[in-house]
């Protein structure tokens, strides 16, 4: 099953922890994925020093665990940001944002020398875009943001209920055939009103480490 897959590749990640004496300071994502890491971390606990997460909900997570949580602001770097996908292409493009903590993602794993995704095999796809495409946006430049989406062949919608840790709402863009995702993500960030795209094109994985039902496989770009 897809939890197995989850898990099998959320214990594999414990290898691509820098050794460091006193242990690494490492970041840590969102996701039912990382969950299954934040777990297997627990069993290791003398690897890490502390971790800067990119949510309320895996800061609590690791705490409960045991695992020391600080600011993105008081860590200069890191060496390694773990963290799952939605979707991800065959040069490690990504869509992500699914859990609506994109915009912090984007932030821990920009302070990371190599971002290493955990995924199971069905998030892997030619071109990234069946995945609606999260965008983390200021309230009041919804509407517009959403005619420059149609304009571009995507339909915009609010998700309902979602409010990020931010206090902002997500649109879900469906419909884009993303070929070109870093001239995509690049145009995006330019829009007024747009706080996040969830496209990590920029960001793109280092390494991916895919459960498939044969094992591990490991993809590096
Ligand atoms: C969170 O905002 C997302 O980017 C997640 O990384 C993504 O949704 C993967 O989540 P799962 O591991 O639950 O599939």
């Amino acid at each position: 099953t897809s939890d197995e897959l989850k898990a099998l590749v959320g214990r594999a990640a414990l290898a691509e922890i820098p050794e460091l004496p006193g242990g690494a300071v490492i970041g840590v994502g969102t996701g039912s994925t990382v969950n299954c890491f934040i777990d297997a971390l627990a069993t290791v606990k003398h690897k890490v020093r502390a971790a800067v997460s990119s949510s309320e909900a895996s800061s609590a997570r690791l705490r409960a665990h045991g695992i020391a949580v600080v600011e993105a602001a008081e860590v200069e770097r890191l060496g390694v940001y773990i963290d799952g996908a939605d979707e991800i292409d065959p040069r490690g493009h990504m869509i992500k944002g699914g859990g609506a903590a994109l915009t912090r993602e984007k932030i821990v794993a920009d302070l990371a020398d190599r971002f290493v995704c955990i995924a199971d095999a069905s998030k892997r796809v030619e071109v990234l875009g069946r995945f609606p495409l999260p965008v983390e946006v200021i309230g009041h430049a919804a509407a517009q943001i959403g005619r420059r989406f149609a304009a571009l062949g995507g339909t915009a919608t609010l998700r309902a209920g979602v409010t990020t840790d931010n206090g902002h709402p997500i649109l879900d863009v469906r419909g884009l055939a993303i070929t070109d995702p870093a001239a995509l993500e690049a145009e995006i960030n330019q829009w007024p009103g747009v706080v996040c795209v969830g496209i990590f094109a920029r960001h793109k994985a280092s390494v991916c480490l895919l459960g498939t039902p044969q094992g591990v496989e490991t993809l590096r770009y």
